[in-house]
């Protein structure tokens, strides 16, 4: 990523006001279905932003490691995980996915969350990250209702690239694409 780029993306990050800011969460794809998330373990988010997901993650147990490119989204995690009590269950890695995951976030891990960030390179990479029984949490744009852009995934382009786990639910519609899939 360029320099312009991750300047772009921290200048969003700190334009959100503490009023505009959302807390915890848990990733869209899963909510109303909280009860598909595995006991605990370590959780992986995937260009995590203001880490509102991982601080989620965190709040139920796991230990997670939440990676993001800019350091204005992470710093913006870090105070919610203080804020929230979980400062020593999250790890923050300030990193651009361009060039792979950090090594530190080698797995296996029973969660995985991408959630709004698309980067088909990294697809085979995250399903090999999971650890037997894991949860892989995918959310990206999408072509479907929407027309093609530049960041939108393909229709299909999301059961294509995870086949090979257990797909647990696959939606496609609005402009929106979204996956649960478990390794086997
Ligand atoms: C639309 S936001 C989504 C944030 C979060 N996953 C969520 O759902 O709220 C996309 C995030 O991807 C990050 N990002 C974009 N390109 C990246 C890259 N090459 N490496 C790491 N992070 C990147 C941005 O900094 C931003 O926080």
């Amino acid at each position: 990523m360029s320099d312009a780029d991750r300047q772009r993306w921290d200048a969003r990050h700190g334009a959100v006001g503490a009023a505009g800011a959302a807390g915890a969460m848990p990733p869209d794809a899963l909510r109303g279905r909280e009860h598909l998330l595995p006991g605990g373990g370590r959780a992986l988010d995937v260009a995590c932003g203001r880490g509102g997901v991982a601080v989620w993650l965190a709040g139920r147990g796991f230990a997670v490691d939440a990676v993001d490119v800019s350091e204005v989204g992470l710093a913006a995690g870090a105070a919610l995980a203080a804020d929230a009590g979980a400062a020593g269950r999250v790890r923050w890695w300030a990193h651009d996915l361009d060039a792979g995951l950090p090594q530190g976030c080698a797995g296996p891990y029973d969660v995985v969350v991408c959630q709004r960030f698309r980067e088909p390179a990294l697809y085979p990479l995250l399903a090999g990250l999971l650890a037997p029984g894991g949860l892989l949490v995918v959310t990206v744009l999408s072509e479907v209702d929407e027309g093609p852009g530049p960041f939108r995934a393909a229709a299909g382009e999301l059961l294509a690239a995870f086949g090979g786990l257990a797909v647990v639910d696959h939606r496609e519609r609005d402009g929106e694409a979204s996956l649960l899939a478990r390794r086997g």
